[in-house]
Parts: C-alpha cells; structure tokens; sequence
C-alpha cells in the first residue's frame, strides 16, 4: 500500500463544481502515489487519514497540471527567415506555394538523425514544463514518409521519460511530399497503408490531418479518418483555419476528439460539433503570428456548449510559441476568452480533447499532476504576459521541488 501524501494549506481552483473556478480557500489534497485520493477542507480531512508525508503550501493557489494538446514539437530546422518575410508581407499561403512553409520543415526534418531531433525537443518540452505543464501531445507530419513519420513519433515516446505523460498524433496528411507531387491521392493511400503497421508499433495515439486548400480536401482526409477507425484510433482535425472547407462537420461525423483553428468555422460546424461532443480546440498562438483578422466564432460555440480547449500549435512555422501562459493572455486578448475559460481550455477541456478522464481537474481518481502558483488569484495567470509565476510543479504525486 502506498503512503499518503497530504498538501496543506491550499488555496484549490478545483475545476470542478458549480463555484466560480471550483475554488476552495484553506484547501488541502491527499494524494498516493500517481493519484489524488481526497480534495476538500482542511478541517473536513478525513480523522483515520494515515497521513506519513506533509507538505504545507502556504497559501499559494493550486491549480491541475497544463495540458498542451496540440503541439508539433518535434522538428528539424527554424523557420525564422519566414517570419521576416511574412512582416515584409508574404502570406503563410504564398510561401508554402513557394516550396518553403511546412515542406522546408520536413527537407530539415528528413536529414535529421533521432537523436538529432530529441536534443531541441527536450530543450522546447523544458520550456514548457517550466511553466507547467505536465501531458503533452505531440503529432509527426514532417517527415511524410513512413520511415520519417515513424522516427518523429519514437522521438515523441522519447521525450515521455523527462517528467511529463506524452500522447502521439499521426499527421501524414500535413503537406504533398515531393516525391508525390502532383498526384496527391497518392500519397493518401500511402498513408493509409502505412497507418496500421505505426499504430502495430505502439506509436500512434490519434490521427489529424489538415484540411485545406493548400492541405487535403475533406474527401482525402475521410480517407484516413476510415482508416484510423478501421484501428479503432480516435480522429482530430486542423480545421477551417484559412477557409471554410467543412472539417469540423466531417470531424464530428467520425466523432472526432477536437476541431482545431477554427477562425472560420460556420454555425452548421459548431452544431455538428455540439452533437458530436466534439471539443473545439482553439490556438490564439498561431492566430496571433500570422496576423489572422477572423476570429474563431467564440460566443456561437460557448451558447452552444462547445468545450473551448487550448494549445501553443507550437511548431516552427506559424506558432513558434513556448508559453501556455501566454497561450491564456493571448486567447483573453484576442478571442476575449474569460481567464476561468482560458484555464479550463488548458485543462479539463485539454484534457477531453485527448480523450483523457483522468486529469485536468482536481478531484479524487484524477492523477496527482497540479501546480502550485505564486499568485493572488488564478485569474493572474491569464493577466501577465512574461514572469514567472510557478512556484512547484508536481507530476504524479512527486514535485520537481521539495
Ligand atoms: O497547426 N496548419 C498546419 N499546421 C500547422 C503549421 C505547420 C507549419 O507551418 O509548419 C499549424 O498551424
Ligand atoms: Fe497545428
């Protein structure tokens, strides 16, 4: 039997309850091993609680671990001479036409060795678990051949010992090769083929795509999406980010986890979703570095009862972004998100987006993965944008500071 752990003097935003932020003041949570096993009043703690561990936290906020659900942190190469040109007026669009855009990435990514691509990776998962984070999910369509995909994704697995849970994402469907240029259907069916033996090999979770006009059209993407359910893996989709091309309604028809952009999902797409339960995943990171004017439709999927999760998008080209913090600002910014939703999107909406029921919240069976903030109030982490606000991070029951 593991010992129980209690953390005292608490202040808990729950997540959970009907009370604003499911705040309970003068909170206290017990946890054994990887799991919290009580959360309530200190005085309520249970009197035969055989308590062999104590740490007190003096009053700071606790929040649940971050979640970043939609990350390509796995890359070669920058892409930092596009950011100039898209300041000098270039459109992401135009410059992927140009051959540069994801493709360059995956020219980088290609001659990369698996080792070659873990050094940055960790050194970018570091910045993040600095900030909090503690699951993370991290998708290939870089390398867009199946031995490329498949050394994206073990450096993924990889990157899961360095104190965070990682969850992998198959993006075949990210760009054309250039070996198949011209004949895009296909590459689809290469995907399809390769999808099984992947997943054979413990490497896929879930499967994206991304549905464009400089990406897949809905027809190629519900080709793998049949392929993921032919293996019973769930589907998510990069959706609606440049144009309407009706993604998120082809998302929910396969029940999918998340819609994720969004700036110009239709009112029909935000019903589908709402039926489907599907979460939509919205990334203010990517919003904001390229300048987008259209703003995902917030207040028609929030009347709708549309979880709103977010993410960094982190990845070289459209959101080089290593802060779920700024994530929140920007999402209050920008999408005028209230910083209770912001949270939340990093959370418990996070973790539904990745089909995970057992964190996000701080509840009794939710894993002991939680933050502890130096802050006034947890709507303050919405509120500055740089600082450094974590006081601890403990993932699994064990904090990174004693
Ligand atoms: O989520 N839109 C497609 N995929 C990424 C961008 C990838 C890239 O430009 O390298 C995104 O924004
Ligand atoms: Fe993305």
């Amino acid at each position: 039997m593991k010992e129980l752990t209690l953390w005292r003097e608490a202040r808990l935003a729950t997540l959970s309850g009907h009370e604003p932020w499911g705040a309970i003041e003068d909170g206290a949570l017990l946890t054994q091993g990887e799991q919290i096993t009580w959360v309530g009043r200190l005085s309520e703690l249970p009197r035969d609680a055989a308590v062999a561990q104590e740490h007190s936290l003096h009053g700071a906020w606790v929040t649940p671990g971050l979640i970043d659900a939609h990350t390509h942190l796995v890359y070669g190469g920058l892409r930092a001479h596009e950011f100039e040109l898209r300041l000098e007026g270039a459109s992401y669009e135009a410059i992927a036409r140009a051959g540069g855009g994801i493709r360059s990435t995956v020219a980088h990514t290609r001659a990369a060795s698996e080792d070659a691509l873990l050094a940055p990776a960790a050194k970018r998962l570091a910045a993040l678990k600095a900030e909090g984070l503690t699951t993370i999910e991290i998708k290939s369509g870089y390398g867009l051949s199946r031995e490329h995909e498949a050394k994206m994704l073990r450096v993924a697995r990889r990157l899961a010992g360095q104190g965070v849970q990682v969850r992998t994402t198959y993006l075949g469907l990210h760009a054309i090769p250039p070996e198949f240029e011209g004949r895009a259907d296909d590459y689809v069916a290469a995907c399809c083929d390769d999808l099984p033996s992947l997943h054979a090999e413990g490497l896929v979770d879930a499967v994206d795509a991304f549905c464009e006009n400089i990406g897949f059209t809905p027809a190629q993407v519900e080709r793998v999406f049949q392929q993921a359910r032919a293996l019973g893996l769930p589907v998510k989709l990069h959706a609606e980010q440049l144009s309407d091309q009706g993604g998120s309604q082809l998302t929910a028809r396969f029940g999918g986890l998340s819609a994720d952009h969004l700036e110009w999902l239709s009112a029909e797409g935000v019903a589908s979703m709402a039926a489907a339960g599907t979460v939509a995943m919205l990334l203010p990171g990517a919003y904001h570095c390229l300048r987008e004017t259209k703003l995902p439709p917030i207040p028609l999927l929030r009347d709708a009862g549309v979880p709103m999760a977010l993410s960094t998008d982190h990845n070289p080209g459209t959101s080089p972004v290593l802060s779920l913090l700024a994530v929140m600002q920007l999402a209050c910014i920008h999408f005028r998100m209230t910083p209770e939703e912001a949270l939340r999107g990093l959370t418990l909406h996070a973790a539904r987006a990745l089909g995970l029921s057992d964190r996000g919240q701080l509840l009794a069976g939710q894993r002991a993965d939680f933050c502890v903030w130096d802050v006034d109030h947890p709507r303050e982490l919405s509120y500055w944008l740089g600082g450094r606000p974590l006081i601890n991070r403990v993932f699994g029951g064990v904090p990174d500071r004693e």
